[in-house]
């Protein structure tokens, strides 16, 4: 099945100079969470280009084909700018992000090398994950991006509506690869571990640098804002969880209502 919507790379300018410390609601928690999750973005969505583009000479389809240099083109400016947003980081103080980037760089490329198809399977399981959190920004942009300074609010929602246009590409590469469920559950398991562990890891790491990492206060609220009730990262699990199903396709979550509408809104 070629992609479920049509994929538009946009090439906003954003000019991310002079980033209050705290832009997400003034918030140390919100803001280094955010942090955390942008910084993540420039390597791990080169990875994911690199990934799927390693399997396209098994592509035959040229809807699929279409949607694939799209998808690059999306990410790689999404790239593009969560780099920017490093750079910001590190200007401030943060050195240990770029540096872990670093690391972060050379483990990718080593993986694409080795490990060509579970690059592909773990791309399409982390594009699953991307496109969940886009569904929540879009349905629930107050508690998202309502407080973020405005030029973050609109790299999230910008990258969000992209996330959701192509979120099927990956998927339908490694359908055509390697159509195997256990392949694509232990995707699913280790992608959803990795990030986890990554994105508190770096959270950690940029609350160490403020000297406000054993503030019990502070991850209270925290972890409040996250999972309590209307939290940040309450309501996945019933889309989550369709990823294991022997059928799934990132088309049976209907993004097209919240898509059309986001397109208006981001431009
Ligand atoms: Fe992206
Ligand atoms: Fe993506």
């Amino acid at each position: 099945m070629a992609s479920a919507y049509a994929i538009q790379v946009r090439r906003p300018e954003l000019e991310l100079a002079g980033l209050p410390r705290y832009w997400f609601g003034g918030d140390p928690f919100k803001t280094h969470f955010a942090n955390a999750l942008s910084s993540v973005f420039p390597d791990g969505e080169a990875w994911f280009v690199r990934s799927v583009l390693h399997y396209r000479d098994r592509i035959e389809d040229p809807a699929l084909l279409a949607a694939i240099r799209d998808f690059a083109g999306q990410e790689g400016e999404h790239a593009r700018h969560h780099r920017r947003h490093v750079e910001v980081l590190e200007a401030q103080g943060y050195a240990a992000i770029p540096r872990l980037n670093r690391w972060m760089r050379n483990g990718l490329q080593w993986l694409n090398r080795r490990a060509p198809l579970h690059s592909l399977a773990n791309t399409a399981a982390l594009e699953h994950l991307t496109a969940l959190l886009a569904r929540q920004i879009m349905t629930r942009p107050a508690a998202w991006t309502g407080e973020m300074e405005p030029r973050m609010a609109r790299l999230f929602e910008w990258h969000a509506l992209e996330e959701a246009e192509h979120k099927a590409v990956a998927y339908d590469v490694l359908q055509v690869v390697a159509p195997r469920r256990g392949l694509r559950v232990a995707a699913q398991l280790l992608s959803t571990g990795g990030l986890f562990v990554e994105v508190w890891l770096r959270t950690a790491i940029l609350l160490r640098r403020d000297g406000l990492l054993l503030q019990p206060r502070l991850w209270l609220g925290g972890l409040r804002w996250l999972f309590g009730r209307g939290g940040l990262l309450r309501g996945y699990g019933r889309d989550y969880l369709r990823w294991y199903r022997r059928d799934f396709h990132p088309g049976q979550i209907d993004d097209g209502a919240l898509i059309e509408a986001w397109r208006a809104r981001v431009g």
